[in-house]
C-alpha cells in the first residue's frame, strides 16, 4: 500500500443512552496520514466534526490498556494499529462486546476489574521479610514472566465466545493475573486462587477458543497460562522450586 495520505471512510457505533433507544452506525470522511494510528483518525472525528463523540484513551502508545475497541471486527488497541496498514479505506469501529456500554466506545469496566478483583492478584506473603529483597533466581522469574505483562486492556476477556454467553465466567484477563501470582515462588496464596478458579465459572468455563491469544496486544499467550492453571489444578502442583536452591541461585 503507497504511503500516501488516505481517504478513508470511518464508521463507528454510536450510542447515547440520553437520546437513543439502541446504538446505529455513524459515517465520518477523515483524511488520514500514513503513521496516524486509528486512534489518530478517531480523535480527528471527534475534534473535527463530532466532538461529543465518546472514547477513552490516556497513553496513546500501547502501555494503559484504555484504548481496547473492535475495530473491523477485531479486538485492539486504537493506539497500535496504524493506517497504513489497513487493508482498505473503510473502518469499521465500535466498542469491545460483553461488558455494558456507557456511550459511543466507552464501556463499563467495573464488571470486568470485579472479576480480576476476586483472584487475589497481589502478592500474599505473611512470613517475616528478609533483611534484604526476596530472592528469586531467574527459572523461578521466567515461570511467570509471560503473565507481568497484563495491561488490563480487556481485549482478551471482551473477544471470549464464553464470556460473552456468561458473564459470570472470571475471563482470561483474571485468570493470566491469578497466574502470575499462582507461580510466583514468593506468594504463599496459589492454594487460595486455585480454589477460586475451581469453579463451573473459573478455569473450566473456558472451552481453549484461542480467541484471547489472538488479540492480545502484549503478545502473552493467554490460553496457555489458562491450561498451566487448569493442569495445576488437576495435579495440585504448581511446581514449587527448592527455597534453598533458589536463594544460592539469586545469590550466585
Ligand atoms: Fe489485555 Fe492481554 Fe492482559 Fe488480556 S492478557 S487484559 S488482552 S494485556
Ligand atoms: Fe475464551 Fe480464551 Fe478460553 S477465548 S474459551 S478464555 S482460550
Ligand atoms: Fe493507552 Fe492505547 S491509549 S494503550
Amino acid at each position: 500500500m503507497a504511503e500516501t495520505t488516505r481517504h478513508l471512510t470511518v464508521r463507528i457505533k454510536r450510542f447515547d443512552p440520553e437520546t437513543d433507544s439502541a446504538p446505529h452506525w455513524e459515517e465520518y470522511q477523515v483524511e488520514a496520514e500514513p503513521w496516524d494510528r486509528v486512534l489518530d483518525v478517531i480523535q480527528k472525528v471527534k475534534w473535527t466534526i463530532d466532538d461529543g463523540l465518546a472514547l477513552r484513551r490516556s497513553c496513546a502508545h500501547g502501555v494503559c490498556g484504555s484504548d481496547a475497541m473492535r475495530i473491523n471486527g477485531r479486538n485492539q488497541l486504537a493506539c497500535k494499529v496504524l493506517v497504513k496498514n489497513l487493508p482498505d479505506n473503510t473502518i469499521r469501529v465500535e466498542p469491545i462486546l460483553g461488558l455494558p456500554v456507557i456511550k459511543d466506545l466507552v464501556v463499563d469496566m467495573k464488571p470486568f476489574f470485579d472479576h480480576y478483583k476476586s483472584v487475589m492478584p497481589f502478592l500474599v506473603n505473611d512470613e517475616p521479610p528478609p533483611t534484604t529483597e526476596r530472592l528469586q533466581s531467574i527459572a523461578a522469574r521466567a515461570r511467570f514472566d509471560d503473565t507481568t505483562k497484563c495491561i488490563l486492556c480487556a481485549c482478551c476477556t471482551t473477544a471470549c465466545p464464553p464470556f460473552w454467553g456468561d458473564r459470570k465466567y472470571v475471563g482470561p484477563a483474571a485468570i493470566v493475573n491469578a497466574h502470575r501470582f499462582i507461580f510466583d515462588s514468593r506468594d504463599r496464596a496459589a492454594a487460595e486462587r486455585l480454589e477460586i478458579l475451581n469453579d463451573a465459572e473459573g478455569v473450566w468455563r473456558c472451552r481453549t477458543v484461542f480467541n484471547c491469544t489472538e488479540v492480545c496486544p502484549r503478545e502473552i499467550k493467554v490460553t496457555q497460562a489458562i491450561s498451566e492453571v487448569k493442569r495445576a489444578l488437576l495435579t495440585g502442583d504448581v511446581g514449587e522450586i527448592d527455597a534453598s536452591a533458589e536463594t544460592a541461585a539469586a545469590a550466585s
